[in-house]
């Protein structure tokens, strides 16, 4: 479970996160929206470590991670699937998932297979140079990448940006069942409100380093959250 308290997070005098709190219990979508520039990706940095937390708390299974740097935020446990993908275009599909195993090296061949199994078109591709994969298919290499270092938390920020709708619809899937066969905490940002509800556990909107609205599955008020998302 991941726990994030009272957290607050800045770039030298400007203050971008305002004292956020939530939890992403295991087995649980917690999915966070909100428009261009209100903070998703600043507060999804701060959950990997890549920022720090002015102050606040950041837990993972009732440890405190707020201090720890990303390498060994990693190595306990959390993944992060970056906004853009962050592929390495010149590396093949195959040399981009090792990458993610840096401390999961010795199940090198059984994580492999697991994730050509659960992406059998980076199986096709395997030996294909990253930069020459569609949005679809680097998404599903990232998130692959991420899989195979056996994370409890995976965060991603925002998977659907640059992804063709008829491939969003198969990655909403996707993510239902990495979630259910990993029992896994998946942390998402978002801004595609149709993809969010069919994968969201939990919904926060978030607005200017603040959550504006929260909902849980089943009474997602979508009227109101189309609303906060085309102001
Ligand atoms: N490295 C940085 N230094 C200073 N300010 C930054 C930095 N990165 C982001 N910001 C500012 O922080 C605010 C939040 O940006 P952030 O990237 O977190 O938003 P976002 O919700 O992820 O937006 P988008 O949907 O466009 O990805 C913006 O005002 C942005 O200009
Ligand atoms: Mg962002």
């Amino acid at each position: 479970m991941l726990s994030v308290k009272n957290l607050y997070v800045a770039y030298g005098q400007s203050e971008i996160i305002h004292g956020i709190s939530f939890e992403a219990k295991q087995g649980e979508i917690v999915a966070i929206m909100g428009r261009n520039g209100m903070g998703k990706t600043t507060l999804m940095k701060s959950l990997i470590g890549i920022n720090r937390a002015r102050s606040g708390h950041i837990e993972l299974n009732n440890e405190d991670i707020t201090e720890l740097p990303t390498y060994m935020r990693v190595k306990n446990g959390v993944a992060y699937v970056p906004q853009g993908r962050q592929i390495f275009s010149s590396l093949t599909v195959e040399e981009n998932i090792l990458t993610g195993m840096e401390y999961t090296l010795d199940k090198k061949e059984e994580l492999l297979t697991n994730a050509y199994n659960m992406f059998p078109v980076l199986f096709d591709m395997s030996t294909r140079k990253g930069g020459n994969l569609s949005g679809g298919q680097q998404q599903q290499l990232a998130i692959a990448r991420a899989l195979v270092a056996e994370p409890k938390v995976l965060i991603l920020d925002e998977p659907t940006e640059g992804i063709q709708p008829s491939i969003i619809k198969d990655m909403a899937r996707m993510l239902n069942q990495i979630k259910v066969m990993h029992n896994l905490t998946i942390v998402v940002s978002e801004q595609v409100l149709n993809f969010t509800v069919n994968i969201a556990d939990r919904l926060y909107v978030m607005e200017s380093g603040n959550f504006i609205h929260e909902d849980v599955r089943g009474s997602i008020d979508e009227k109101k959250i189309t609303s906060y998302l085309s102001v």
